[in-house]
């Protein structure tokens, strides 16, 4: 989603930009652009369409102390040069937005009649006039944003420069994310702290309705009510080895061979010799998890499907627990029984909707909140009671792998302690307990044998290079990790993918099927897998081409119609954990194929800022 960086310093700050920016690109957009003030006191704009390589290539002779730039994934215009940011007024003013301004059409009309051109699309444009305006009103940059933000409604993460202050860089934030970064005599503004990793380590993230005022050696921070305010001061951990591809060709590959280390980084400090332990989840964590009684549990995309197979642990284990998309929870009445701990699982812990539910729920009598996280301090995190961190590391491909396995891992973590409140307190740790936590130890070895089955899916993926579409199908907690396989390969490959669940096939989708339509199917050796076979079955009595990812005691086998592969034997459990590793890898190698720009899909974006 949109990324913003902005520097004032005693330097030429044109290389923060764009190196920032660069850091930025993991997050998916469409544009990029820049507004350096000059010695000149000049305001210099460069924008272009496609990568920040290309924004490079056009600001090698742009040079000035203070700046802002942008990448943008466009939500109002299409992706065009005027629609980029950053947005000029009078040539005077720039401006970069993250997020949506709600009554842009109300200010657009008033600053039309006061004579202000519009040259773009975009709702940023009006933000930009009505800062100009206030400051021929004779205010200073810092009071026309002031009084700029009062008359937004929306949702805004803002760096505005202007041309008669040439040494203020002004952050404004409702609702998007955007931190300060210190330097040493010089300061920075980011939407993400990656993007100042050479440059700061000392950061502050600004709360919703602050205003800074940033000097090369101060910075003002105002909250909502106009009132001068200290936030904490924190220090960053990244680094630049997460963000390097170490030899892998595109991040999503290195990913997927990360899953192992992923996972014993999730495990880490979290299992007692045969017990999942609790105290590693927080202070508060026992006293949250003695109230809860079931589970409410919202995301969206590929952690929604992790809280979808998370509901079949929960639910077999007694605790009865709902699952819903963030987008939908968040428009619709509720009924809240005693209880309800409420759960959000985020990879970024920014996506808009996940977080606009959480705040909904704070208010509709949720015993907790609990979140589900990879990214410390992000706008989850600070908003929950509790968090538990997945640990899977920074993850740059827009097609999310490692963030899923460790978030099913914490999720199965997670079910255990529920688990043993339902059977009652003081119990010895059970049988069942002790295989998880067996079968947890052994999960990074077996992901990384499931690995090894990357050149079986490479000739795999060669019968899905000249598809158009493709069926995924499940069952049990199998179903959502169909859905997950089927998001993977429409993400990055765009081929047509849906996911059914395998008893559903002979209420439609039966008739979709032909020698075109390849049939993926995940077959573990549970209780339903003669069901399974027997849908199997139904695919090749009408010619269907069949991809099964098996286990080795199910007695399926390869034939002319049928391609297995087989993932050596495993716990029930664990087994959704394993079985979405060759799904990840075959949607990969589908789209190498089909030669896509696989870390960065196009129209996607990592963390979904907007509505
Ligand atoms: C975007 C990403 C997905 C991700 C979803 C939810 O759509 O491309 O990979 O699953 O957002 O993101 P979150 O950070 O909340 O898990």
């Amino acid at each position: 989603m949109c990324g913003i960086v902005g520097a004032v310093a005693n330097r030429d700050i044109t290389p923060v930009l764009i190196d920032g920016l660069k850091r930025l690109e993991y997050r998916g957009y469409d544009s990029a652009g820049l507004a350096v003030i000059g010695s000149a006191h000049e305001l210099d704009l460069r924008r272009s369409v496609g990568r920040v390589a290309n924004l490079e290539k056009i600001s090698n002779n742009v040079n000035g102390h203070l700046g802002v730039a942008h990448t943008r994934w466009a939500t109002h215009g299409k992706p065009a040069e005027n629609n980029a940011h950053p947005h000029t007024s009078s040539h005077q003013v720039a401006v970069v937005h993250n997020g949506i301004i709600e009554n842009h059409h109300e200010l657009r009309t008033q600053q039309k009649a006061l004579g202000f051109p519009f040259r773009s699309e975009t709702d940023t444009e009006v933000i930009v006039h009505q800062i100009d305006w206030h400051m021929q009103q004779g205010h200073d940059l810092l009071n026309a944003v002031k009084a700029t933000v009062c008359e937004l409604h929306g949702a805004y993460g803002l760096g505005v420069v202007s041309k008669h202050e040439p040494g203020v860089l002004i952050a404004a934030r409702s609702g998007s994310p955007l931190l300060i970064g210190f330097g040493d005599n010089e300061n920075f503004i980011a939407s993400d702290m990656s993007a100042l990793i050479p440059v700061s380590q000392k950061y502050t993230v600004l709360e919703d309705g602050d205003i800074a005022k940033i000097t090369v050696n101060s910075v003002n921070i105002f909250d909502a009510q106009g009132k001068e305010v200290e936030r904490k001061v924190n220090i960053s951990t990244l680094s630049d080895d997460e963000t390097e591809l170490e030899g892998y060709a595109h991040f999503m590959k290195k990913e997927i061979h990360e899953q192992t280390r992923a996972i014993t980084e999730t495990l880490e400090g979290r299992l007692g010799s045969d017990s999942v332990l609790e105290l590693p989840f927080g202070d508060s964590a026992r006293e949250i998890f003695d109230r809860t009684k079931e589970l409410k549990i919202i995301a969206c995309g590929t952690s929604y499907y992790s809280a979808s197979v998370a509901r079949y642990w929960f639910e077999e284990f007694g605790i009865k627990c709902d699952v819903e998309i963030a987008s939908e929870y968040r428009y619709r009445k509720h009924v809240v029984n005693d209880g309800t701990l409420f759960m959000t699982i985020s990879q970024s812990g920014e996506t808009l909707d996940t977080m606009a539910a959480l705040e909904m729920a704070k208010t509709l009598g949720y015993s907790n909140t609990l979140c589900v996280c990879n990214v410390p301090e992000s706008s989850l995190v600070r908003a929950s009671d509790l968090t538990i961190f997945t640990h899977a590391g920074r993850e740059i491909g827009v097609a999310s792998t490692k963030a899923f396995t460790t978030q099913l891992v914490t999720l199965l973590m997670i079910a255990i302690c529920l688990r043993r409140r339902m059977l009652g307190d003081g119990r010895e740790v059970d049988t069942l307990e002790k295989d998880v936590v067996k079968e947890l130890r052994s999960l990074p070895q077996q992901i990384e044998n499931v690995l090894d089955l990357e050149e079986d899916i490479i000739s795999m993926s060669k019968h899905f290079g000249n598809k158009e579409n493709a069926l995924f199908l499940g069952r049990g907690a199998h179903f959502p990790i169909a859905m997950e396989g089927a998001l993977k390969l429409k993400e990055i490959s765009y081929i047509h993918a849906e996911a059914y669940a395998a008893g559903e096939l002979k209420h439609g989708p039966l008739a979709l099927i032909d020698e075109d339509m390849p049939v993926v199917a995940v077959a573990p050796n549970d209780e339903l897998l003669e069901k399974l076979k027997s849908n199997l079955e139904e695919v090749r009595a009408r010619g269907g081409k069949l991809f099964v990812f098996a286990d080795v005691e199910s007695g399926l086998e390869s034939d002319a119609e049928t391609m297995v592969l087989n993932v050596a034997p495993v716990n029930n459990y664990i087994a959704p954990i394993l079985y979405v590793v060759p799904l990840q890898l075959l949607a990969y190698h589908v789209a190498l194929i089909k030669g896509t720009d696989i870390d960065k899909p196009r129209n996607l974006a990592k963390s979904v800022t907007v509505e």
